[in-house]
C-alpha cells in the first residue's frame, strides 16, 4: 500500500541535475556571476531521489544543504560545470539542467588583482562565450537514440511562451520549463509551464518543493519504467 500511495517511479534511473549560477572569473578577487540561489535544482534533486532515482547534482556556488542520499559535485565556472556534466552524463538517463549558467566569461582572468591605477581609467573587459551544456548534451548519441532524457529550464524577462517555446527547439529537448515570472530568484516558490512538442501546460504556484515533485512526476511518465 505504502508503495502505491508514494511510487518510487524512477527506481533504476540515475538522475543528473546542475544548480544554481556560474561564477567567472575576471581577476583573484572578482569576477561575474547569474542571479540563481540553486533551490529549484536542490529542490528537483530531493525530488528524484525520493522517486527512487541515485542523483548526481553539479551545483555552482550556492549556499544549501545537500540533499540527503544525494552526490554532489561543486563547481565554479561554466567551463567546469560543463566538462563535469559531460563526463558523468554518460552513466545517466535523464539530466536536468536548471543551472543559470554564465553565457560569457571574460576572454582572460588576470592571475593578479586588477589595480586603479589613478588615472581614472576603467579597464575594458571583453568576453567569450561559454559552452552550451543542455544543448551540447542535448545533441549527444545518448539523447538522440532515447537512452538518455533532457529537461531545460528558461527564466525569461518577456514573452515567455514565444521565448521559451523556441528555445526548446532550439536545445533540441523534449521538455522545457519556463519559470513564470517575476523574477523567482532566491524564493521559496515558483510558478512553471511545462512545453513540449504538444503544447503546454502550468503547474500554479506553490513551493519550489511541491512544483519539484511535480514536475519529477511529469517527468517519471516520460521516460521508460526500469524500477
Ligand atoms: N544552459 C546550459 N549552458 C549554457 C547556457 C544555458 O546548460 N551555457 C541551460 C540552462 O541550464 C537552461 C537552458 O540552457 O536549462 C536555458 O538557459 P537560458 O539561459 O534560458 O538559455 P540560453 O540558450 O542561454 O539563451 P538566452 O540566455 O540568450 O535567453
Ligand atoms: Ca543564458
Amino acid at each position: 500500500l505504502a508503495a502505491q500511495l508514494s511510487p518510487k517511479k524512477l527506481v533504476g534511473h540515475h538522475v543528473l541535475v546542475t544548480a544554481g549560477p556560474t561564477f567567472e572569473a575576471i581577476d583573484p578577487v572578482r569576477g561575474i556571476t547569474n542571479l540563481s540561489s540553486g533551490k529549484m535544482g536542490f529542490a528537483i534533486a530531493r525530488a528524484a531521489r525520493d522517486a527512487g532515482a541515485r542523483v548526481t547534482l553539479i551545483a555552482g556556488p550556492v549556499h544549501l544543504q545537500t540533499p540527503r542520499g544525494v552526490q554532489r559535485v561543486d563547481v565554479q565556472s561554466a567551463q567546469q560545470m560543463f566538462d563535469v556534466a559531460t563526463a558523468l552524463v554518460t552513466e545517466a538517463s535523464i539530466f536536468i539542467a536548471t543551472a543559470a549558467v554564465a553565457d560569457w566569461r571574460p576572454a582572460q582572468a588576470s592571475e593578479q588583482k586588477i589595480k586603479k591605477d589613478g588615472s581614472g581609467e576603467v579597464p575594458a573587459l571583453t568576453f567569450v562565450e561559454n559552452p552550451d551544456i543542455l544543448a551540447s548534451i542535448a545533441h549527444s548519441r545518448a539523447a538522440e537514440s532515447g537512452a538518455l532524457f533532457c529537461v531545460g529550464f528558461a527564466a525569461e524577462s518577456e514573452n515567455l511562451l514565444a521565448h521559451a517555446s523556441a528555445k526548446r527547439k532550439r536545445k533540441g529537448v523534449p521538455l522545457l520549463v519556463g519559470n513564470i515570472g517575476p523574477a523567482t530568484f532566491g524564493q521559496d516558490d515558483n510558478a512553471l509551464v511545462l512545453i513540449d512538442a504538444e503544447g503546454h501546460r502550468e503547474m500554479a504556484r506553490a513551493s519550489k518543493q511541491v512544483l519539484a515533485d511535480e514536475l519529477i512526476a511529469d517527468i517519471a511518465r516520460r521516460v521508460p519504467v526500469k524500477g
